[in-house]
């Protein structure tokens, strides 16, 4: 009812507020999606060379699904829920953008920070150790999606699971072109240009 629709609404017009691309354009870098893997996250705002704005881009779009998950957290956790999925929607699907959004790992990140805060730590511990290991920031994201959802089955966190377990599948969907870049050894790697 209202309070789902209004935490479907605003969670959507948060999430799709493209951080990357108002940033580089501000910072006069041009458009961020003419340039590396032509996504407007973090990762490819880093390809642009300037480290700050990438680190701003990764906290103001995780931002966006914290804020709409606590928001909306007055109404209970199902508004909560169906706040933090609209702000990852708006995140990969922005009207603005043609619906042309990013892969939205950070915003996956942000919901999960606003519903259950101790799984960002484990979120960070598996992408830390991935992208040590492997130097790709694609690669180490997906695998930390593909076990949060596993994580919080396990701890008592169902219907969180179930959330993340469809922003997961969704977010890999969108990272179709970067798996086929890992599989032919052309993804490019944390810190090169590429
Ligand atoms: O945050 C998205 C990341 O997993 C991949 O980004 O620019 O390498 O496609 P990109």
């Amino acid at each position: 009812p209202l309070p789902t629709l209004l935490s479907l609404a605003f969670g959507y017009l948060l999430g799709s507020i493209p951080f990357g691309l108002i940033l580089t354009r501000m910072a006069g870098l041009g458009d961020v999606r003419q340039i590396g893997s032509g996504n407007i996250g973090a990762t490819n705002v880093l390809r642009t060379g300037n480290k700050k704005l990438a680190a701003a881009t990764l906290l103001l779009d995780a931002m966006k699904g914290t804020a709409a998950a606590a928001i909306a957290s007055r109404w209970g956790l199902d508004a909560s829920i169906a706040a933090g999925l609209a702000a990852f929607l708006g995140h990969l699907f922005p009207v603005w953008l043609g619906f042309k959004g990013g892969k939205g790992v950070a915003t996956y990140l942000g919901v999960l920070l606003g519903l259950v805060p101790i799984m960002l730590a484990v979120f960070a511990a598996i992408w830390l150790a991935v992208a040590f290991i492997s130097r790709y920031s694609s690669l180490s994201a997906m695998v930390a999606m593909a076990t949060i959802p596993v994580v919080l089955w396990f701890s008592g966190n169902e219907k969180v699971a179930l959330l993340l377990a469809v922003m997961s599948a969704i977010s890999w969907w969108k990272h179709r072109a970067n798996i086929v870049r890992l599989i032919n050894g052309t993804e490019s790697r944390i810190g090169s240009k590429g």
